[in-house]
């Protein structure tokens, strides 16, 4: 009899033997050194051998010999282009092969995503869109039980927390810092129950994590994959070279130290089981052989499992648990070899995705208030499907990390590209329909660098905002002209205030052939909640612009709420103030660059590259700078970098546009840039930043909360992902950037902090990619140029979180703007009224022709606010406008499963962190045929 959370598929383990869990897997990429439809047909062969479509073939057809055998498959991606290419009767196989455990989905998302890089609301979409198919096409044998991040460069919190609230029973990774490892391994910790929540009621955000004995391959000399070259079992006496004993007299000397009498061992790796014979083949013998052995005395049993059979053992054993409540950043795989590079890494492609995201939601939440008509309507036929898959791809390990080749970069951005042109039709379909208008609608994909074709030469047009929070919002819009005076007016025909200013030397640069305006006009809009507001703009005098005064060095820019100051020697910001709580800090900001190591050092000849930052030196560059005015304080600092300071009237924060690139590498040295606020903040080496946008963890220099740090690079060493925002704070000022995509940042210095912003690399770092991080495109052949924005804000500690964690929220989810040749009309809301300030709406998206899929979240951790970090409850019958709710039902938090059917495994944790207890079960096994415990103290 089985509990209702246990699987009865498992095969029998004995509870007086070391039970040895053959976990048969192949781990694929969902893009790397190839594309995603290059994996899965096994083309470009000569880049990689890989074909994820043979995989499949070949290991149904294996499953299918030998009931006993078992196989995970992981990445929904590829299994759902495989399934779609079958005939009902192989479809009706694997069904049965699901059903009895045989084939079990692991992980289950669309791909195993990136865990540094990515955005939370991206990360929940994906694994949604995977774990939905397996539902749909499986059942409830479909629902993956384990989570499974072989491979991610390091493991975030928010991963974790979010696996528990999908229902995962457990988690298993390859990757942590080696010297964690071996700590954990000294103490027998590497399984632990991880708190992944400060703000969530245990066990809510626990998840039980096992960290793999050999990252996800097999031990050496136990590789029986095409692509290996370990000999196979030839166990006929009568034939040469006979080797069963010594087969199995080296598997039973495998060492491995793990808590209770059952370890798994990961047979497969990379793109393996092409040809599955091979594998199933060898192992079928190693099992038979290995276990014929108890009739000698032998203590160990071999057995296929799965990772869920094998966490289904780890339950049972009833044990407590190591707790860990802070996360695995950074990774390092040697004292000099920080895979910190990759937070930065392809900082265009990064900034791509999440602008993507923010596209994406707009999408999803257009097809639901524009009705039926949004995906096939006026404008013809959209689908928000499109962009769905090509964000859920994007998520990849080495996609948003910036860790493909080349090639594979551009499929990935060129698929976005194609998921916004089919979201484009329809939210034109959507807004027509809301606005009752059909007038076309055009799209300013490069409002960054100044280019629209209709605003540079429309004489009168109008601004649609839409807004896909749950809030109002208020938003600075630049927008390119060749006018000199513009009037703008809201819907009510109210005027706005505006500015025109001329187009910056740098925007001229990076703008290149395309566009020709000579301005930029400037004005504030507000864009009701879920909803969009129209501005109407029109010219009112053509010819150049008054000339300005005399560019001179600024000293102060002010609003009603900031004022900074500049160093009128420097040009440099010195001081920062918030005007509302007379709150002053000394505040410089530069720019700098990274050496980056070439490989030829005498401590390691560990190069920079896609993956890992290594500096050649701790002192970075400082790129030298001259200032002048033109309204908004413009800053060159080198023919490659330059930035733009801004205040806007309405805003409380400070805008620094930094612009970085082409990174000039004549003197063949690869640069990492990056730009540093150094303030009077008594941060004491304490820092803070944001988990996959968001919790916020604390850091600090030099230090690992459950380990003790031997450092070996003070920078690299001491870098962190960066996904929306960081800050450092003392008693009395807290200074928090938000930013717009994900970075590596730091603190090295007391006051500091530091991003970084783009990296060009002359070398490859030995990590599989195999090609030094140069980007190019075909507008910068001479190398890639990045624009990019920084929010600065300066609060008292106690209200810091009030102000920007919506802050945060307003630059992943950015208003669109659409532009049409003509009228105006009143704006839409799709709420009754604004969310509650704690509460974010994170999703609304259509589920099927009867039902939206709605996600709410409390947006504040529970120590962080006074007024916000208190429960809230929103009243769902009176949220919308324009739709009328007549049931809900509870999910999961990926929408795979019911709440209310929502059942995990419970974990116990250890009494008190830091101090492992004695262990009393401890496991290893040395031979010959006997099981041995041991203790390592
Ligand atoms: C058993 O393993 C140890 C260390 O891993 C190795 O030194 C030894 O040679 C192995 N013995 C056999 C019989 O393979
Ligand atoms: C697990 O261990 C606890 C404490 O040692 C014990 O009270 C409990 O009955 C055990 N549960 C099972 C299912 O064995
Ligand atoms: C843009 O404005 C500039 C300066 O007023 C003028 O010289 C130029 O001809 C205009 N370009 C177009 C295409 O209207
Ligand atoms: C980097 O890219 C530039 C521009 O394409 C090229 O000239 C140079 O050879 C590349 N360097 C390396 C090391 O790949
Ligand atoms: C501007 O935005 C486009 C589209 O989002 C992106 O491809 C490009 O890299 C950005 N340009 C710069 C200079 O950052
Ligand atoms: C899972 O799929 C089944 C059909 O396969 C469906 O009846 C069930 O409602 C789905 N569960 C959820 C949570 O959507
Ligand atoms: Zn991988």
């Amino acid at each position: 009899e089985f509990s209702s959370s246990e699987s009865p598929s498992c095969h029998a383990t004995k509870p007086d033997m070391l039970n040895v869990h053959l976990v048969p897997h192949t781990h694929d990429d969902v893009g790397w050194l190839k594309t995603v439809d290059q994996y899965y047909y096994g083309d470009r062969n000569d880049i990689q051998h890989a074909g994820v479509q043979y995989i499949l073939d070949s290991v149904v057809d294996q499953l299918l010999k030998n009931p006993d055998r078992r196989f995970i498959y992981v990445e929904t991606a590829f299994f759902y282009r495989w399934w779609k290419r079958q005939d009902s009767s192989m479809k009706q196989t694997v069904q049965q092969l699901v059903n009895e455990g045989r084939l079990e989905f692991v992980n289950g998302g669309w791909c195993m995503s990136d865990e540094a890089t990515t955005h939370y609301s991206a990360v929940i979409d994906q694994m949604t869109m995977g774990l939905r198919f397996l539902n749909d096409t499986f059942g409830v044998c479909g629902r993956p039980r384990v989570a499974w991040h072989i491979d991610p460069f390091g493991h975030a919190r928010e991963h974790a927390s979010m696996f528990a609230q999908m229902g995962y029973d457990g988690f298993f990774f390859g990757r942590l810092d080696y010297q964690d490892r071996y700590q954990r391994m000294m103490q027998k910790e590497q399984e632990l129950l991880w708190r992944a929540s400060d703000s969530l009621t245990p066990p809510m955000a626990d998840l039980f994590t096992g960290i793999l004995p050999n990252g996800y391959n097999p031990p050496d000399g136990f590789c029986w994959d095409q692509s290996c070259s370990d000999p196979p079992i030839r166990d006929d006496p009568d034939l040469e070279d006979y080797n069963v004993d010594d087969v199995v007299k080296r598997f039973l000397n495998i060492s491995m130290v793990y808590k209770t009498n059952h370890i798994i061992m990961t047979m497969g790796s990379d793109f393996q089981y092409e040809n599955a014979n091979l594998w199933y083949k060898n192992l079928d013998k190693l099992i038979h052989y290995v276990n014929a052995q108890q009739d000698l005395g032998s203590r160990v049993n071999v057995l296929y499992s799965t990772p869920s059979c094998y966490l289904q053992e780890l339950h049972r054993a009833n044990l407590t648990w190591a707790l860990k409540t802070d996360d695995f950043f950074p990774y390092a795989d040697d004292a000099h070899d920080f895979w910190t590079g990759y937070f930065s890494s392809r900082p265009a492609l990064k900034r791509y995705e999440r602008l993507s995201n923010s596209n994406l939601q707009t999408c999803n939440q257009l097809e639901v208030l524009g009705g039926p008509t949004s995906t096939n309507g006026p404008f013809g036929k959209g689908d928000s499907q499109t962009m769905k898959k090509a964000m859920a791809v994007a998520q990849h390990h080495d996609a948003v990390s910036g860790t493909e080749k080349q090639h594979v970069a551009n499929d990935y951005a060129r698929r976005l590209a194609t998921g916004w042109q089919h979201c484009q039709v329809l939210v034109s379909n959507g807004l027509a329909v809301l606005s009752g208008s059909t007038a076309q609608r055009f799209y300013c994909d490069y409002l960054n660098i100044s280019v629209c074709p209709l605003t540079e030469s429309s004489k009168k047009f109008s601004v649609n905002v839409y807004n896909p929070l749950g809030r109002p919002v208020t938003w600075p819009v630049r927008l390119p002209v060749n006018g000199t005076a513009y009037a703008v007016s809201d819907a009510a025909g109210t005027s706005v205030d505006c500015q025109v200013l001329p187009l910056s030397k740098d925007t001229h640069n990076v703008r290149r052939s395309r566009g020709f305006a000579v301005n930029e006009l400037v004005f504030e809009v507000q864009a009701p909640p879920l909803g969009f507001s129209t501005y109407s703009v029109s010219l009112l005098q053509d010819g150049p612009l008054a000339a300005s005064t005399q560019p001179r060095t600024p000293t102060a820019i002010q609003n009603k709420f900031l004022k900074v100051t500049f160093d009128p020697d420097t040009g440099l910001l010195s001081s920062f103030s918030n005007l509302e709580t007379t709150q002053t800090i000394k505040l410089t900001q530069n720019f700098y660059w990274y050496n980056a190591s070439d490989g030829n050092n005498s401590e390691s000849i560990q190069p920079s590259g896609a993956y890992i930052f290594r500096p050649n030196s701790s002192t970075p560059f400082l790129i030298s700078s001259t200032t002048s005015v033109v309204q908004e304080v413009r800053q060159w600092f080198s023919p490659w970098v330059s930035q733009v300071v801004r205040l806007y009237a309405h805003s409380r924060t400070l805008e620094l546009e930094w612009t970085v690139g082409p990174l000039p590498i004549h003197d063949d040295l690869g640069k990492e840039v990056i730009t540093r606020i150094d303030t009077s903040i008594e941060s004491s080496e304490i820092f803070y930043t944001d988990s996959n946008g968001r919790e916020v963890l604390q850091r600090k220099k030099d230090f690992r909360p459950t380990w003790h740090l031997k450092q070996s690079e003070p920078i690299a060493g001491n870098y962190y992902p960066i996904n929306s925002r960081a800050y450092i704070k003392d008693d009395v000022d807290q200074l928090t950037v938000v930013t717009d995509r994900s970075q590596g940042g730091s603190s090295i210095h007391n006051g500091s902090l530091e991003i970084m912003l783009h990296r060009r690399l002359l070398y490859d770092d030995v990590r599989g990619v195999a090609e030094p991080l140069n980007e190019t495109s075909a507008i910068f052949p001479e190398g890639l140029v990045v624009r990019g924005r920084l929010l600065l804000s300066l609060d008292r500690p106690a209200s810091a979180a009030d102000k920007h964690r919506p802050l945060a929220q307003e630059m992943v989810l950015q208003p669109l703007l659409t532009f049409t040749d003509g009228d105006l009309h009143p704006d839409f809301s799709g709420l009754q009224a604004a969310l509650p300030p704690a509460v974010h709406l994170l999703t609304l998206t259509q589920w099927d022709a009867q039902s939206v899929l709605l996600r709410l979240e409390h947006q504040f951790q529970s120590w962080e606010s006074d007024v916000n970090s208190k429960p809230v409850t929103v009243n769902l019958q009176k949220l919308f406008s324009s739709l009328e709710v007549l049931g809900v039902s509870e999910l999961n938090l990926s929408a795979n499963q019911w709440k209310d059917e929502m059942k995990r495994f419970e974990w116990t944790p250890q009494n008190g962190t830091g101090h492992p207890l004695p262990l009393k079960h401890c496991w290893s096994y040395y031979g010959p045929y006997k099981a041995r415990c041991w203790t390592l103290q």
